[in-house]
């Protein structure tokens, strides 16, 4: 006997989302921090403050009494100008046995980011499952032609599974599609195997960030798994400025791209563009002056070689070798001078 809990919604969808405020530039006095996690533009905390609705992060006081910033309610970890990234903690779907009613309980979470500037990054995130003889479907509710695929995970005893390995035992993966905006979980009860529900109390599925997760064997037969998550998972986002080309956005006077020496990046995760600074520059390039030149003559270890003095340019550095010596390129050494040689030998011959 089954029995569903009502759908937990996570996340309430504006649809106005893309024509309210919008601001080119933050205003002065913006908070930068949230905690002690950067908001850099074109996020932003409150009113003008982010480039578009899209991009505002709520500051808010926690149980434990710090501030963290959320989109929305989902907290955020950290923000990546440089790939154009979010990290965030992703509620698991659960589903358990009560022992009492001999029924499975779900509790499943979707995450809809369709009129939302994020995509669930299919480099970075796999669709996990754990569980004994759990089937898991990830698909879209309000897009049923679209996007579905499962995963099984399963297991003749809590001794077959292997730490670390999510491979089918006790643990299963599977890939997204490019360009993913919103995912809904559903858990089946195909193997109708009341035997495993002794050892196992509960599966969870969710999309997770592949490099944090480490699946292990105690996952299956107790809930330490939820007890030291609570329940939640970082998820890697994808975020883009609009849903244009860098071609069509360039000529817009809604170009995100605002620095000096800042490039124009497509998305390689579905359409829209990001910013970056030039080679050479580093900062954020969202900002008016936001990229300014990295300076390689004081990074260490040094770009030049040892002997040689390190000039720094705009956007660039030179190398000068000491006198009679000339900077070999290809193995950035200096190389004693075949052609200062080469006169010197030819004038000592006459
Ligand atoms: C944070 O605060 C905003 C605005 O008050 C609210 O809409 C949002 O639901 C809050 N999020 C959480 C996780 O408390
Ligand atoms: C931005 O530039 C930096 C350094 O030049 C590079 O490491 C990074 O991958 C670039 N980001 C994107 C999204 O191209
Ligand atoms: C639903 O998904 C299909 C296949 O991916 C896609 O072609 C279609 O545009 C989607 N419909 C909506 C309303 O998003
Ligand atoms: C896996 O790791 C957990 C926690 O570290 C440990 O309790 C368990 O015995 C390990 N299982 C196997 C099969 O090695
Ligand atoms: C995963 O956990 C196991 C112990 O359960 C440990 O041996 C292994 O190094 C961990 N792997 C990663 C990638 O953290
Ligand atoms: C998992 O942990 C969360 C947060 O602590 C809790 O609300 C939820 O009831 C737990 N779920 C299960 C199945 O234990
Ligand atoms: C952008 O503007 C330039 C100059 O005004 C024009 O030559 C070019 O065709 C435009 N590109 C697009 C994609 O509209």
């Amino acid at each position: 006997m089954v029995k569903r809990m009502a759908l937990v919604l996570l996340l309430v969808v504006a649809i106005t989302l893309y024509l309210a405020s919008t601001s080119a530039q933050p205003v002065p006095g913006c908070q930068t921090y949230c905690g002690d996690i950067k908001i850099p533009y074109p996020f932003g905390i409150g009113a003008n403050c982010a480039i578009k609705t899209g991009f505002e992060i709520n500051c808010n006081r926690t149980a434990d009494g710090t501030m963290k910033p959320f989109i929305v309610n989902i907290e955020v970890l950290d923000i990546s100008l440089l790939h154009g990234q979010t990290r965030a903690l992703n509620a698991m779907s659960t589903y358990c046995y009560n022992h009492a009613t001999g029924s499975m309980y779900d509790n499943t979470f979707w995450l809809d980011f369709s009129s939302w500037p994020y995509r669930f990054s299919d480099v970075q995130n796999k669709f996990i499952v754990i569980g004994c003889n759990t089937l898991a479907y990830i698909y879209n509710s309000k897009n049923r032609t679209g996007y579905t695929t499962a995963c099984a995970s399963v297991c003749a005893s809590p001794g077959a599974v292997t730490n670390g390995s999510c491979s089918g035992v006790g643990c299963c993966q599977n890939a997204i599609p490019k360009g993913l905006r919103r995912y809904d979980v559903y858990f089946r009860n195909v193997y109708n195997d009341q035997d495993s529900w002794q050892f196992n109390p509960c599966s969870y599925a969710a999309l997770v960030e592949t490099k944090t997760f480490n699946f292990s064997s105690d996952y299956i037969t107790t809930k330490r798994f939820n007890d030291t998550y609570k329940g939640r998972q970082p998820l890697v986002l994808d975020w883009v400025i609009g849903d244009e080309t860098c071609e069509v956005a360039r000529n817009m006077t809604s170009y995100a791209c605002r620095s000096a020496n800042s490039v124009c990046v497509d998305s390689t995760n579905g359409p829209g563009y990001i910013c970056n600074c030039s080679r050479g520059y580093e900062g954020n390039p969202y900002l008016l002056d936001g990229c300014t030149d990295v300076n390689e003559c004081e990074k260490y270890p040094s770009k030049c070689p040892k002997t040689a003095v390190c000039h720094n340019t705009k956007g660039d550095y030179r190398c000068s070798c000491p006198p009679g010596r000339k900077l070999a390129k290809d193995t950035n050494s200096c190389n004693p001078d075949i052609t200062l040689i080469i006169a010197l030998a030819s004038a000592v011959s006459f």
